[in-house]
């Protein structure tokens, strides 16, 4: 049989996730009636950046987890994908309950394989294509993406030995390294064994550190540092203003 697929490039390498819940608190009053993900970042809705870092990798069948309230805002804006030659699904998480509790909503999706799960807010430069064909090859395990960064305690933070993670702080008072540990993460099928058996952190949520940390004691993480800018758009009106900047002068770059 012979499948076609209009608009859509078919790869073999593993399906992406992007996570686009959350309240963005941070940001009030901005995402008082819409999300976070959707506020612009120069000339594009914030979450176009994450899709292309996607699809521009070769990850182009993606599920886009969205919170209440806003879900038919990401399918009237994205469609079925086909304008960025991908796919899209879409997921709703119900309560927003942490990151790790909206990556359990994928586990059907990702039907035993490997993904690249992608917080919506995240905006980076780098090419993570030659990453996640490393990670194809890696029989098991994950591999996630660090950034030395000014201001480490806003973030998760890796404190590494040579080619190893020995731990990583979620937004430490006393940071161990100035490492933060960007909100792109490749894993292999068992993490979804992982998210279940974890506990609630004492602000109530199922963290992604902790799913991170659990492949750590493993001896299963690999990292790779990344060169290009990387920001959290959604993490201050300081970061927000900045991922515009860079996105402006990429754009007239070009
Ligand atoms: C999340 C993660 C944190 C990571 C950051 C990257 O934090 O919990 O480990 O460094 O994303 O953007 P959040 O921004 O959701 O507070």
């Amino acid at each position: 049989m012979v499948e076609i697929r209009v608009g859509y490039s078919h790869t073999h390498l593993m399906k992406g996730v992007i996570l686009a819940g959350g309240k963005g608190t941070r940001l009030y009053p901005l995402t008082k009636v819409t999300n976070k993900h959707l506020l612009p970042v120069y000339n594009k809705p914030m979450i176009y950046y994450p899709i292309e870092t996607l699809t521009g990798a070769g990850i182009a069948d993606i599920l886009i987890v969205s919170g209440r309230g806003h879900a038919g805002h990401f399918l009237e804006l994205l469609e079925s994908g086909k304008d960025f030659g991908a796919r899209f699904s879409f997921a709703v998480q119900e309560e927003a309950g942490g990151i790790a509790q909206a990556l359990a909503l994928a586990e059907d999706f990702a039907d035993g394989g490997k993904i690249a799960v992608m917080l919506g807010d995240n905006i980076l430069e780098d090419d993570i294509g030659p990453a996640a064909r490393a990670f194809e090859a890696q029989t098991r395990g994950a591999r996630i993406f660090l950034k030395e960064v000014e201001n480490p305690r806003s973030y998760g933070v890796a404190e590494i030995d040579g080619e190893k993670i020995r731990h990583i702080e979620e937004k430490p008072q006393e940071p161990k390294s100035n490492l933060a540990v960007a909100g792109i993460y490749l894993y292999d099928e068992h993490v979804f064994e992982i998210v279940r058996n974890l506990k609630p952190s004492a602000r109530g949520e199922l963290e992604i550190t902790d799913v991170n940390n659990v492949y750590i004691e493993r001896g299963e993480m690999y990292y790779e540092l990344l060169k290009g800018w990387w920001g959290d758009g959604g993490e201050s009106f300081e970061s927000l203003l900045e991922a515009s900047m860079l996105a402006a002068r990429k754009e007239k770059k070009r």
